[in-house]
């Protein structure tokens, strides 16, 4: 069988895949052009790539031998799912191996953005600091404040736990009705579950953690915006159309909110100059699971569940088991 990578892969990922079938694999870490994407996807039986890949009903249409898709990410917004079961495409995803990565990096945004971490590094290489002083670089203290968690998954569960070593309380909103779950958030981390509104409204920082779908584009906008409390830090490291960033921005602009540490963005890589030109914003360039023993468990998993399916096992990473059936008849 023949595979299609757009990115590059760890040695021990990379060798079990071309163990198990014919590799095509575009070798740059700069983007593709979608021409040379779609002729070097010709013939593919699979394709491996990366969130800047679009994949949808086009595509699926002018590649019809493509039998399986494996996101190395754990967000899947950049394919269109919905297209790929009309089509048949299995579907998979890296869950769980990027959970404390992108913990860390949330909270690494959250102390920065509090405590101006970034503001206070410039403050110094450019030679301004004069001496110390009783309101040099005030921030914010995170003990015994509120953290609102905005989708309580899996990293929204390894953010809570860090939370609570940091002394704070924490409040969540989540879709779905699940009491056990909730009994069990509120056992582990004393965790109390809310309405986003109430979330806004009580929280001194806010992260947000659920994936972007169609329901949660914008799910922060200017309502949101318009709850929280003035000294509130929110820091997003799940997708950046979750929250409106022109909302956010006059939100920052005016003073509604303290300040933002921010990992993802709406139109990436482009971050918007308003943005840029904040002094009180945190920024980094979707780093979450950028540490190396994560991207190579991403791509470890990426190839294990691709060679599972095609040796006829679904593998648990599938995003739609339900095309599991067509998948076999195809392949
Ligand atoms: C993901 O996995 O969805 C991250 O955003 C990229 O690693």
């Amino acid at each position: 069988m023949k595979v299609f990578v757009t990115g590059k892969l760890s040695d021990r990922a990379f060798d079990a895949l071309q163990n198990f079938a014919q590799v095509d694999a575009y070798e740059s870490d700069d983007p593709m052009p979608r021409e040379e994407f779609e002729a070097r996807l010709d013939g593919k039986d699979a394709l491996v790539c990366i969130l800047g890949d679009k994949v949808d009903r086009e595509l699926f249409q002018k590649r019809p031998q493509l039998k399986l898709v494996a996101n190395v990410a754990v967000g899947y917004d950049n394919i269109n799912v919905a297209d790929a079961n009309d089509a048949g495409v299995l579907i998979t995803n890296t869950p769980g191996v990027l959970d404390n990565a992108t913990a860390d990096l949330a909270f690494g945004l959250l102390l920065s953005a509090a405590r101006r971490i970034v503001e206070a590094d410039g403050f110094v290489r450019r030679g301004e600091w004069k001496g110390w002083k009783r309101e040099l670089m005030l921030g914010a203290e995170l003990h015994g404040k509120t953290l609102g968690i905005v989708g309580m998954g899996r990293i929204g569960k390894a953010v809570a736990k860090r939370a609570r070593a940091f002394g704070l309380n924490i409040i969540y909103a989540r879709k779905g009705e699940d009491k056990k779950a909730d009994d069990a958030l509120k056992k582990a981390f004393e965790a109390e579950r809310v309405s986003l509104s109430d979330l806004c409204k009580r929280s001194d920082f806010i992260s947000v953690h659920c994936p972007l779908r169609q329901e949660t584009r914008h799910l922060i906008g200017k309502a949101e915006f318009a709850l929280m409390q003035p000294h509130c830090v929110l820091v997003n490291t799940s997708r950046g159309a979750v929250i409106d960033e022109e909302a956010m921005i006059e939100a920052l602009e005016s003073k509604r909110i303290a300040s933002c540490g921010l990992d993802v963005f709406e139109r990436e890589p482009l971050v918007p100059e308003r943005l840029i030109a904040l002094p009180n914003v945190v920024l980094a360039p979707h780093i979450g699971s950028a540490t190396k023993e994560t991207r190579a468990g991403m791509d470890e998993l990426a190839i294990k569940g691709l060679v599972e399916a095609f040796s006829g096992k679904l593998p648990s990473n599938a995003v739609n088991p339900a095309v599991w059936d067509k998948f076999q008849g195809s392949r």
